[in-house]
């Protein structure tokens, strides 16, 4: 077998935060957490807080093409190569707020990324049902879910002045993190790769 002799690339990871409740939401803290991890874990980061953006609605992505918020968006998240989207549970489903500026975007900024999920509810059955419908909305804009995904329950109770009460959710959370950095470096590295392990398939044939 070859040895693959392969650089570190650098990556960058942007985190979308879908709540309107700025730095009181408990989806903000958690995506921070995740990306402190990514950080330490050798990525530069960018928080996306969608309360700070005043996003029109989506008729035609092209449409807002000359609206400088959606210009602004959609610069930082194309920058990135690795994308946490951060969610509160609303109804059974992620939050509309982030579907529309996710509508606002498309394949430019999203296709061939690594998505990291996560998602907070009010309730204890968690928000499998956030990650699910977001997991469904990144398969269409030709993204790749990471399998390991975080749901916190009963959220008003899970945080105390903006820490996390369990040490094991907030490990689960770094690990999320550093996945989606390794993962996103995995994947950036395949098109430099790629024609060496063609080469490399075909000496073991
Ligand atoms: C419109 C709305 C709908 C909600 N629906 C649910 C729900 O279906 N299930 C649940 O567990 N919590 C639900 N919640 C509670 C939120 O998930 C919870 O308040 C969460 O902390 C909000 O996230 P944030 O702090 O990041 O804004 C809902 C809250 C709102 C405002």
């Amino acid at each position: 077998m070859a040895t693959i002799h392969a650089p570190l690339v650098p990556v960058h990871i942007a985190a979308i935060c879908g709540s309107m409740r700025g730095d009181q939401s408990y989806t903000r803290m958690a995506l921070e957490l995740a990306l402190a991890a990514a950080r330490s874990a050798g990525a530069t980061i960018d928080l996306i807080d969608l309360a700070a953006f005043d996003l029109p609605l989506c008729s035609s992505p092209q449409d807002r093409d000359d609206n400088l918020q959606v210009q602004e968006m959609k610069a930082r998240v194309g920058a990135a190569q690795g994308i946490f989207l951060g969610s509160p549970e609303y109804h059974n489903s992620f939050s509309g707020v982030l579907k529309n500026a996710l509508d606002l975007m498309g394949g430019d900024e999203f296709r061939g990324k690594v998505f990291g999920l996560l998602g907070v509810a009010g309730g204890n059955a968690g928000a499998a049902n956030t990650l699910s419908h977001l997991r469904v909305v990144v398969r269409g804009v030709g993204g790749w879910s990471l399998p390991v995904q975080i749901s916190i329950p009963n959220v008003r109770t899970a945080f105390v002045d903006g820490q996390l009460v369990d040490r094991g959710l907030e490990d689960r959370i770094r690990f999320l993190g550093r996945e989606l950095v390794r993962f996103t470096r995995l994947h950036s590295m395949v098109p430099e790769l790629e024609h060496r392990l063609v080469e490399i398939i075909d000496e073991d044939v």
